[in-house]
């Protein structure tokens, strides 16, 4: 079914010529992402394919249990740069994500396409808005100043290390030369975990999503805690998108998913030939900063 979209609100404007939209779920969405393929379509002929298998071959035989702890100790330091959210927005434009499928635009663009589209069906929810906005800042890893991280340290899905990666971790394949696959210790269902720890003492292969979490709790953000929560997992598509890993969740962590899984129906369709008028939604957005994160923070 295509459904044209009717008057964009807040500053979105459709391009008219790109792809019609499909409802799922009451939700409006591009049939096709800024390729003219279907979203997180892996095995789609594009030009992006292959690199993005290497992208997740890397990945996956690097991101060890002793990798991420290294990491996580590294950059919880927090002694790379001082600067504002809106700062770092704009530093981000920067960055291009070798291992998106979807996306081939600035990341600002991406940043306010998936908060606008949230403020337009969630209009009371302030904080979720604000959390769009973040949501990707941590790829500033890619970046000298912080360190110049490889794509695969940076991007990409997520998943924990310390227990068994799960059978529907894109290309998981390549998870057999981890050296972490053949350890007894963490190659067991539960791994080092127990059942029900929940998701906060579990270690994420690193990548933008811990950092950002990281920088906004370390900072004292006063997001809510479902707003930390879709920062720090919104790219563990294991969990949100195939439901692995739930024996690891505690009580609180069901109830942030629920948010998660609202979220990430933006993230991941606000990808399309959708412009928004940075300068326009810019002061809605500035007063957001200031009511949920200090001035400075420390990256
Ligand atoms: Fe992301
Ligand atoms: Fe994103």
């Amino acid at each position: 079914m295509t459904v044209i979209v009717d008057q964009p609100e807040f500053g979105i404007e459709v391009d008219r010529k790109s792809e019609g939209l499909i409802l799922d779920g009451g939700f409006a969405v591009p049939i096709a992402n800024a390729f003219g393929h279907e979203f997180r379509d892996y095995e789609a002929e594009s030009e992006r394919q292959e690199g993005v298998e290497i992208f997740y071959k890397n990945s996956h035989i690097n991101q060890t249990y002793d990798f991420v702890k290294r990491m996580r100790e590294e950059y919880m330091k927090l002694d790379k740069v001082k600067m504002s959210i809106w700062e770092c927005c704009e530093l981000l434009n920067n960055v291009v994500d070798e291992s998106d499928p979807d996306l081939d635009e600035p990341q600002i663009e991406h940043l306010l396409q998936t908060a606008e589209a949230i403020r337009k069906d969630y209009p009371d929810e302030d904080w979720l808005h604000l959390t769009a906005l973040v949501h990707d800042l941590g790829k500033v890893l890619l970046l000298p100043e912080f360190g110049e991280l490889p794509q695969w340290a940076v991007v990409g899905d997520t998943n924990p290390v310390g227990c068994a990666f799960n059978e529907s971790i894109v290309h998981h394949k390549y998870f057999k030369e981890n050296p972490d696959y053949n350890n007894p210790d963490y190659n067991s269902e539960f791994g080092v975990y127990e059942k029900g720890c929940g998701l906060n003492n579990v270690s994420m292969s690193w990548g933008h999503d811990d950092y950002m979490y990281l920088v906004a709790k370390e900072n004292k953000s006063t997001l809510p805690s479902a707003g930390l929560f879709i920062i720090r997992y919104h790219s563990f598509y294991a969990l949100h998108r195939s439901g692995a890993y739930k024996h690891l969740m505690n009580e609180e962590d069901k109830e942030n998913l629920k948010w998660l899984e609202i979220f990430n129906k933006y993230d991941l369709y606000s990808k399309s030939k959708v412009r928004v008028d940075v300068e326009k939604v810019k002061p809605y957005y500035l007063s957001l900063i200031e009511k949920y994160f200090p001035t400075k923070l420390k990256w």
